[in-house]
């Protein structure tokens, strides 16, 4: 969590540090800072609240420094405060630190520098590490560079942090274990970000830090270092990425426009992959690890929040058509649970950011006892993607709204592909069948324009009937009851309602004690395979008197005469089918938190990239 950004060379500093805050809000947005150097002395000016608040706060102040950090908070140690806010400054004032990521152990340095009479202003575990920094620096009289290397030594936890020295006015010191950090490489210039965004239009020249490096960066000059103080060769990567993908291109929120960015994102997942005539599919990362997946036992997903979600569908889809045992793990608890792993095992990894610290170091887990790891990644050279054995990129574009969509439609894209591709390996699946389903993926996004264009009035007014009820109950069977649990993290997320995921069928074991004539029961009830089931299941609700919302196949007749409100779409496989009857159940929850007066894009408590456990 928390974004962070620093400019270093020949301009102001001050407009690229506030508008790269601004897009790194998604990381967290309960306070802001920067620190600028004036040659001879250090600025800083940060705030509680958002980075709106700040660029009030800032608007007044001598910004002409061309070397500054920025920092976008999301708490973790302390409440959102003006004093728990970064920039934090040391006991002798001379360096001004931020972070991102937890240092664990910083209760006991805390109290080995307040025995040495160091006071503390914060209650962050960030300031901690800025005097333990400096304390290093001091009673070794070295230079800052070598302190801080000596200081990361003796830290455990996650950390990106950026240092500015009263000493040296044209250097930010860098270093980084388990959280992001990105530098951009100008003419005379760096720019340094939690991801490339902020760079967009100024570079497409970056280089993505590793863990345990650190980094000494001037105008001219990146010089790259390991934690034993070795030269390394920075690699440098160009970007691939536009302006223009990461603004809100006309919509009021970026929740809605990455909704409605879904036909096309799913049509990139697809492009170049697909071949729906040939009946091929074309995955790289898939033939690179053939053998390992051929003779695996069993595949395990692991991920966090929506990504779990979709590695459910991912069990049941990979179990029915490749015959081959899959288990889905939650990232925290799989990382701690010691479980059962060796090399017979393949992990696939699902995250959009790429950065979720649970899911990351469950792989690193998993990967030292032998497993291999495939990874199905949004962001492009994140610390998962890199970690990864292969893995295939859901490219969904940047994903900037707090609450996942697209990301999480081009991650059932990628697994449908990686489940057709794998089963055609084993011989798993008949060959008709298995081209039907491509012409039926090949279909999905045309047929998820069709929902966005003919659905959303009716929608809006099914969130405004039910905006103030006080829980939802969301109900699936089969490959819908993942997409339930999703509808209601969604509704969860961007309305502040609370809302429960379930399988239609286990409804009758507990949660049914909720229903009454103010319960709104979201059926996502798409024929299939087990469609007479579920309209039973729709029948108990409504002779409770609950409040029937339904997501049903355009023809259904059955269902829709059975709801109080109804959602259509277009017909189409089972297996395919939650790629659509998620869509309304995003818009519902957009349209539900915007009624409520919610801020959709960066709910309260969230944030877009969990980069601590
Ligand atoms: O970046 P990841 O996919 O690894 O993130 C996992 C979760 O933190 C994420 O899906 C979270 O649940 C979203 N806020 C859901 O909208």
């Amino acid at each position: 969590m928390c974004g962070i950004v620093g400019y270093v060379g020949h301009r102001p500093a001050y407009p690229y540090l506030i508008e790269g805050l601004k897009k790194l809000e998604y990381r967290g947005y309960d306070s802001a800072g920067i620190a600028l150097h004036f040659g001879n002395a250090l600025k800083v000016v940060k705030k509680a609240g958002k980075v709106a608040a700040l660029e009030e706060l800032t608007a007044v102040i001598e910004q002409g420094s061309p070397i500054g950090i920025g920092h976008t908070r999301w708490a973790t140690h302390g409440i959102p405060s003006d004093n728990n806010a970064h920039p934090h400054t040391s006991q002798s004032g001379k360096l001004v630190l931020v972070h991102n990521g937890i240092i664990e152990n910083y209760a006991a340095l805390k109290e080995e520098l307040l025995k040495k009479g160091y006071t503390f202003h914060s209650d962050t575990d960030s300031e901690v590490l800025l005097n333990f920094i400096e304390d290093i620096q001091q009673n070794n009289n070295c230079a800052l560079e070598e302190a801080i290397r000596i200081a990361l030594k003796r830290v455990s936890g996650a950390y990106v942090i950026l240092l500015l020295s009263e000493e040296y006015p044209q250097t930010i010191f860098a270093a980084r274990k388990g959280s992001p950090l990105v530098i951009g490489i100008g003419q005379g210039e760096h720019f340094l970000g939690s991801d490339a965004s902020p760079m967009l239009g100024y570079t497409k020249e970056v280089v993505y830090i590793n863990d345990y490096e650190l980094a000494i960066i001037k105008p001219d000059e990146l010089i790259l270092k390991n934690l034993g103080n070795e030269r390394l060769t920075p690699f440098v990567q160009q970007l691939d990425m536009e302006l223009a993908s990461i603004e809100k291109g006309g919509y009021e929120h970026f929740m809605l426009k990455e909704i409605y960015d879904q036909p096309a994102a799913i049509y990139d997942s697809l492009r170049g992959r697909l071949d729906a005539q040939q009946g091929q599919i074309t995955l790289s990362g898939v033939d690179s690890i053939k053998d390992k997946l051929m003779a695996a036992r069993r595949i395990i997903i692991v991920a966090c929040g929506t990504s779990w979600h979709a590695g459910l569908l991912g069990e049941y889809l990979i179990e029915e058509l490749c015959r081959v045992n899959v288990e889905v793990e939650y990232a925290s608890e799989f990382r701690y649970r010691n479980p059962v792993i060796d090399e017979h095992d393949v992990i696939i990894a699902l995250s959009q950011s790429g950065e979720t610290a649970d899911t990351l170091v469950a792989l690193e887990n998993a990967k030292t006892q032998g497993a291999t790891i495939f990874g199905i990644v949004n962001v492009v050279g994140s610390s998962i993607a890199r970690l990864s054995d292969a893995g295939a990129y859901t490219h969904a574009g940047p994903e900037i709204g707090v609450a996942s969509t697209k990301a999480f439609t081009a991650q059932l894209t990628v697994l449908q592909l990686f489940a057709l591709k794998l089963a055609q390996m084993k011989g798993t699946l008949d060959k008709t069948v298995a081209q039907e389903l491509m012409q039926e993926l090949a279909l999905v996004p045309e047929k998820v324009q069709h929902i966005l264009d003919t659905q959303l009035e009716n929608i809006k007014k099914i969130a405004s009937t039910y905006k103030d009820a006080r829980d939802f109950l969301y109900l699936g069977r089969g490959y819908n009851f993942p997409i339930a649990l999703e509808g209601a993290l969604k509704l969860k997320e961007v309305s502040y309602i609370h809302a429960e995921g379930y399988p239609a069928a286990e409804m009758k074991h507990g949660p049914i004690a909720l229903v009454d004539e103010h319960l709104p029961v979201v059926f996502v009830a798409t024929k299939d395979r087990v469609h007479e089931k579920i309209i039973s299941n729709m029948q108990e609700i409504k002779s409770r008197r609950g409040k029937l919302i339904a997501v049903v196949s355009e023809d259904d007749q059955t269902a829709s005469s059975l709801s109080d409100d109804c959602i259509f779409i277009p017909q189409a496989h089972e297996i395919v089918a939650p790629l659509l009857s998620v869509i309304p159940l995003q818009l519902l929850s957009y349209y539900i938190g915007v009624e409520r007066g919610s801020d959709v894009d960066k709910p309260r408590n969230l944030a877009k990239s969990v980069t601590v456990e």
